[in-house]
């Protein structure tokens, strides 16, 4: 049966093009509730888009567990093997805003939703495995100037280059930015990795810090810096449009779920610190360990609904996964409910692709609040009262913890020649497939030149750093397209 047409409060209208006025050609009358409640409507259509990653496209799908885990994680959607669950899955660029192209060099965001019988689990991943930054307080300073000048509003190479060389610990990331994998051919074509270290634990106490790798079952496909540039402007929202197509004809996209472990005593032996956000674990020292797979086989109904409006949060945690003392992952367990709160409002939780499935959410002091749609507990007592029974369900608590120590002190992490080391293995990496290092250095070398000639000189040495071979690469490229006099 067809949907009446009707007021926002239900009333039908039979003319929906018609508005009340004076005589046939008169003023407008502001009883009008049609008109004036559809403009007042319209004109409040648009919420704060995301600060960052505000280009996405999105999907469900389904997780399933392909090998006991159990040893190592005790959360429940992860205790049997075939067991399923319902996921929902955003992928994004970063830097820019709601009309950007999707072929932008970027990292890209990849961001999924497991609606487990133990509340919603976020995993809010990158398609790259290390970061830009290591410092939290770093992060506003560091994506100002990877978005537009305060007097030109307009990208700027000084700002960018000015940031990054002055900030060595960004170098293992810009050289997989700069690297083809910086652009993507698709979201269905690329890797996931949670980047930071989490620490999961089994229901014996014991636990481990963990990476979390989603390997793109499609294999890695990317763009040449020319087809990227010559995409952005043909078809701005190529991704949107390849994972939209591809779901809807029915060629569903996965990626299978991999975790490489370390013990306590393993993290204090790793010549790196496991909570260093711009460090790999390389695969050699700390294997590969298989235990799902997922698919995104259902798209979105409405994208507003359900892609604008969701809301994920490394704080969104089960029982057994928690996060590390990663200060850039701790600030992040502030942030994305805060903006939630900013962008959706305080019951953010209760649309519906934010909205657990384990039924009631039941917390009954947060109460009210804009937006409050779902019965606000009736006329359940509004805190903890004695005289209602409330189950506080248990799960086994690690018994032998990480101990903390120490005077409370402003810290930073310091720079030191480590800090190329990872960058170098990525270069030889890179080494291994054809035209790979030469793009690097014409990729950068494009970028760059449209910086001042001193940041260029930066620019090279910041990458002589990592290979003499790729300075020079650089540089010489960067003479011929921004010649000096
Ligand atoms: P491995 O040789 O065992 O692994 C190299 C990794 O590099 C593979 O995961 C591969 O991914 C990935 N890779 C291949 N080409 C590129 C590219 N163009 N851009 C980015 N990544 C690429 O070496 P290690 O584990 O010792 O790591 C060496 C370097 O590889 C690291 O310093 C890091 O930069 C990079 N890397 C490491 C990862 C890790 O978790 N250890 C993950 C991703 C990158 P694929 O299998 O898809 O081809
Ligand atoms: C989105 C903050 C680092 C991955 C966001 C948003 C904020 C934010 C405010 C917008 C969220 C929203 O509006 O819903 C931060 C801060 C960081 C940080 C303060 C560091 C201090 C990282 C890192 C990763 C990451 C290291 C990946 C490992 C993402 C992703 C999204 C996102 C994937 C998009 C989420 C979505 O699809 O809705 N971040 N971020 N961020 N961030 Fe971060």
């Amino acid at each position: 049966m067809a949907p009446v047409f009707t007021n926002s409060n239900g009333c039908p209208i039979p003319e929906p093009f018609a508005t009340q006025r004076v005589g046939k050609h008169g003023p407008l009358l502001l009883q009008d509730f049609n008109l004036i409640d559809s403009l007042a409507h319209f004109d409040r259509e648009r919420i704060p888009e995301r600060v960052v990653h505000a280009k996405g496209s999105g999907a469900f799908g389904e997780f399933e567990v392909t090998d006991d885990i159990t040893d190592i994680v005790g959360s429940a959607f992860l205790d049997t093997v075939g067991k399923k669950t319902k996921i929902f899955t955003r992928f994004s660029t970063v830097g820019g805003e709601l009309g950007s192209a999707d072929a932008a060099r970027d990292p890209r965001g990849f961001s999924t939703k497991f609606y487990t019988e133990e509340g919603n689990l976020d995993l809010v991943y990158n398609n790259t495995p290390v970061f830009f930054i290591r410092d939290p307080s770093k992060f506003p300073h560091f994506i100002h100037t990877q978005k537009r000048n305060p007097q030109t509003h307009l990208k700027d190479a000084n700002m960018f280059w000015d940031y990054l060389t002055t900030n060595q610990e960004s170098i293992h990331q810009v050289m997989t930015l700069f690297s083809d994998r910086g652009t993507p051919a698709s979201y269905r074509e690329m890797h996931g990795y949670s980047g930071h270290t989490y620490k999961w634990s089994n229901k014996k106490g014991e636990w481990h810090y963990v990476q979390v790798h989603f390997v793109s079952d499609q294999g890695v496909k990317t763009l040449t810096n020319e087809e990227a540039g010559a995409l952005s402007g043909s078809n701005p929202d190529h991704a949107q449009e390849d994972l939209f197509k591809n779901i809807a004809a029915g060629n569903f996209p996965s990626w299978t779920c991999y975790v490489q472990t370390m013990t306590l005593e393993q993290a204090k032996a790793a010549p790196f610190s496991v909570f260093d956000l711009t460090k790999v674990w390389p695969h050699k020292d700390y294997p590969l360990r298989r235990f799902g797979k997922f698919t995104l086989n259902k798209n979105p109904e409405n994208y507003f609904a359900e892609v604008e409006q969701a809301a994920f949060s490394p704080a969104h945690t089960v029982p057994f996964m928690e996060p590390s003392a990663d200060p850039v992952l701790q600030s992040r367990l502030f942030s994305y409910a805060d903006t939630h709160r900013h962008r959706l409002g305080t019951n953010y939780t209760q649309i519906p692709v934010n909205c657990p499935v384990t039924g009631a959410v039941f917390n009954p002091h947060m109460r009210d609040g804009a937006f409050q749609v779902n019965g606000n507990l009736g006329a359940h007592p509004n805190y903890l009262a004695t005289d209602k029974p409330v189950e506080f369900k248990q799960f086994s608590l690690q018994e032998d913890q990480e101990v903390w120590e120490g005077a409370a002190c402003p810290f930073h992490w310091k720079y030191t020649d480590d800090d190329f080391i990872q960058a170098t293995a990525l270069y030889k990496v890179l080494g291994k497939y054809p035209n790979q290092q030469k793009n690097l250095a014409h990729n950068v070398a494009v970028h760059a030149a449209a910086a001042d000639h001193a940041i260029q000189d930066r620019v090279i040495e910041y990458f002589n750093k990592v290979s003499h071979e790729l300075g020079s690469n650089i540089k010489k490229e960067l003479l011929q397209l921004s010649p000096r006099k």
